[in-house]
């Protein structure tokens, strides 16, 4: 129910809250211990786990009943279900964490029935704390002393729907587009990100290359919500895995934006499909438009 979805999304800023203080507790330490996980670029920090064991204690001990799925606990093969289940990256862009650059996040989420319908996403770093439940609106709030548990009770927020109208985008050549390099430095997911990123920046189009420029922030939960926010226009990747996604999903189509595959054709990719394609702009012709135009370069 509508109530049941309220206390989800506030237990689950309440959890956020806490997982960020233990993210800023971590500011000091210059380069912060990484072990590797499939190659060196893809990171587990002893504060991804513990963050994470926190989130699936809380979320558990509120509604035990309900399915968890954690980057840092995720087991291969293991599929979503139909029923409630907390999706969970306890620091999403941990490769930045680790080495001090402020763009990586928390990002919790609910789904059912395989669809997110619960949404956060925290930068304790800037203190950008995105919200959004299903078909109520998604939602930016500035929390400005978020370092100390005593000033968390009255601290100062400030609360932003994520409607602005977006500035026109009629065509590619205006966009800026986030493309991520993900942890795989092989296989075909390598080549077609290079490629794209390749012909995006040196192929033509009226007045200059085919985007306007290209950002790897290396948060993909952040690059959604940017989407949602209007300072990106677009975000495209393959490779990555729902917890990097699902809440960023919630918040992006709840503030007027699409997600499409990232491969050409795929106009309704599921959660774990693995391939995303997050566009908004103020028509629906026009995401389309973006859309098809970086699918049309693909070959
Ligand atoms: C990574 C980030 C990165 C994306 C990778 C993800 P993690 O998440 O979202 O932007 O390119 O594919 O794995 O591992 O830092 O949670």
């Amino acid at each position: 129910t509508e109530t049941d979805l309220q206390n989800v999304h506030d237990l689950l800023i309440s959890i956020a809250m806490e997982g960020g203080k233990t993210m800023l507790s971590a500011e000091h330490e210059f380069l912060i211990a990484a072990s590797t996980k499939n190659n060196t670029s893809d990171l587990v920090t002893k504060y991804d786990s513990q963050i994470e064991a926190m989130v699936e204690s809380r979320t558990q001990a509120a509604y035990p009943h309900f399915g968890f799925l954690g980057e840092e606990t995720f087991k291969h093969g293991t599929k979503l279900l139909d029923t409630p289940t907390f999706v969970c990256d306890p620091i999403d862009g941990t490769l930045n964490f680790s080495k001090g650059v402020p763009n990586c996040a928390i990002s919790l989420a609910l789904t059912l029935n395989k669809k997110p319908v619960v949404g956060i996403v925290y930068n304790p770093f800037r203190g950008d704390l995105y919200t959004a439940i299903k078909n109520r609106g998604a939602f930016l709030t500035k929390i400005s002393s978020p370092s100390s548990s005593t000033e968390m009770q009255k601290e100062k927020k400030f609360k932003l729907p994520l409607h602005p109208i977006p500035p026109p985008m009629p065509s590619l050549n205006t966009c800026l587009i986030a493309l991520e390099w993900g942890n795989q430095r092989s296989g075909p997911n390598w080549s077609l990100r290079t490629s794209v990123h390749n012909t995006l920046l040196t192929a033509q189009s009226e007045g200059g290359a085919m985007c306007k420029s290209i950002r790897s922030n290396g948060s993909a939960a952040l690059d959604f919500c940017y989407v949602a926010q209007g300072s990106l226009d677009a975000y495209w990747e393959g490779g990555v895995w729902i917890w990097d996604v699902c809440a960023g999903w919630c918040i992006l189509e709840e503030a007027g934006g699409m997600v499409a595959g990232a491969n050409p054709g795929d106009w309704e990719p599921g959660l774990e499909g693995r391939t995303y394609f997050a566009v908004r702009a103020a028509k629906i012709e026009e995401q389309v438009g973006v859309v098809e135009a970086v699918w049309g370069i693909m070959g």
